[in-house]
């Protein structure tokens, strides 16, 4: 029972697509992931595998997508596990055979015990196969000995795959335009973690511990109805926040620190990825809002440069140029911008690129560059962050003492369109007087 009234991919739509990038003669097999303990009896929370989920939408574990271009007992099948009451009564409900059928729309279910006695037969007279090799070894090692059983028949003139290409160059170029269903799914995870992180801002006291305020952010998010963040959550007070991927959490939130909040729920398999820093105490010390100003501007600039037809790398370019010039007037380097940043001066503060693409995965799948290395343009449907930063590390001497040990990044979450860029996480406050206005309302 959908939690979330949300809009359904058509799944069977883009099974076709994908059939119709593959060679007529060629066979695609698409594994779900593979579930993994943790201890004893207990696994990890199984999340499926990303590709997978975009072609049909199904989230139980043990299910292979297997589809066949023109083939005359169907092009679309799912293997999947049967309905079992007694493991069922451990494990949690099945949609068995029939009910992975009607919730696929796939053309046929198959018992995933039925994989060896299958699959060889459906490699047979095909010439290429398409597979995630490299992602999970005992399933590469049982596709290629399908594909012996299928080779040694060659003697009574059957045809084998002789290639096999990784079907991610195709899922994932597909993946990287958003369609409209996914887009009400993005603005979704995006407006549930954009929740998450305006009721933080009016939580957040001083004395706090840094777990605390991770809970109060990822209470919102499930009560909103994600069942996962998309990604651990980063909330990093005072100097932490100089700590890129800070996980611990473990540290009290200082009066006249700030706190740095990067986390994200995942919604329908999407997720969200949302930054913001502020003051612990709800008002931006001089210090803090000099550097704060800087980061928001370059954070400006690079969504500025998020239209259709500009080179993706544009974004990172005009945002460096911001945190340059800032860097310049604070009298933290010297020298004329161009010879700055063509000398990477700049990356003892700020280390990372200002974004990337967001979807299914929270760093998601698509080129940056294209075959002749070259930046690729820009294009509506994708969706990426923009997420600047600069992080003054308490040991970094380059920088006067007044603003070691501060790190502040932005991040926002925006859709490439025709027009302006859409923000979807533009209900979150990140203008200084916006903070200080949501804080000092407090609990709402
Ligand atoms: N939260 C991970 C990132 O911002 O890339
Ligand atoms: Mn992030
Ligand atoms: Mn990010």
């Amino acid at each position: 029972m959908p939690i979330l009234d949300l809009p359904t991919s058509d799944y069977p739509f883009r099974r076709r697509q994908l059939m119709q990038k593959m060679h007529d003669s060629a066979v695609a097999i698409i594994p779900t992931a593979v579930p993994k303990q943790r201890n004893s009896d207990v696994q990890y929370p199984f999340r499926g595998d990303s590709d997978f989920l975009y072609l049909t939408g199904f989230e139980e574990p043990e299910a292979v997508l297997v589809l066949i271009p023109g083939h005359s007992e169907g092009e679309q099948i799912l293997f999947c596990r049967p309905r079992d009451p007694a493991r069922e009564t451990w494990d949690g409900r099945r949609a068995g055979l029939e009910g992975a059928l009607a919730q696929c729309q796939v053309d046929r279910c198959y018992s995933i015990h039925d994989l060896n006695e299958q699959i060889p037969a459906l490699l047979e007279g095909r010439e290429l196969l398409f597979y995630p090799m490299g992602q999970n070894s005992d399933f590469d090692a049982r596709v290629m000995h399908w594909r012996n059983l299928a080779k040694s028949k060659i003697r009574q003139g059957i045809r084998y795959p002789q290639e096999v290409v990784d079907v991610g160059g195709l899922v994932h170029e597909m993946r990287l335009f958003k369609d409209p269903a996914e887009l009400e799914c993005m603005r979704a995870a995006v407006g549930i973690s954009g929740a998450g992180h305006r009721h933080a801002m009016r939580q957040c006291q001083p004395g706090m511990m840094e777990y605390a305020l991770c809970s109060e952010i990822e209470h919102v998010f499930r009560r909103l109805g994600s069942p996962s963040v998309a990604y651990p959550s980063i909330v990093g007070g005072g100097e932490n926040a100089c700590i890129l991927h800070y996980t611990e959490n473990n540290a009290e939130l200082r009066d006249g620190d700030l706190v740095l909040i990067d986390a994200g729920a995942e919604v329908a398999g999407y997720a969200g990825d949302i930054t913001r820093t502020f003051p612990v105490n709800g008002v931006y010390s001089p210090a803090q809002r000099e550097i704060y100003e800087i980061v928001l501007a370059a954070q400006e600039a690079g969504i500025a440069a998020v239209q259709a037809g500009r080179p993706v790398s544009d974004y990172h370019d005009e945002a460096v140029k911001v945190l340059v010039d800032g860097l310049r007037d604070l009298k933290i380097l010297s020298g004329s911008r161009d010879a700055l940043i063509e000398q990477g001066a700049y990356k003892a503060f700020y280390m990372h690129g200002t974004g990337h693409w967001l979807g299914l995965d929270v760093h998601d799948v698509g080129h940056y560059r294209n075959k002749d290395k070259t930046s690729r343009k820009l294009e509506s449907g994708m969706v990426l962050t923009v997420e600047p930063g600069l992080y003054f590390a308490p040991a970094n001497l380059a920088v006067p003492e007044r603003w070691r040990g501060i790190g502040i990044r932005i991040e926002d979450d925006v859709v490439v369109t025709a027009a302006d860029p859409e923000i979807l996480s533009q209900n979150v406050p990140k203008k200084v007087a916006d903070i200080e206005a949501m804080m000092a309302a407090g609990p709402a």
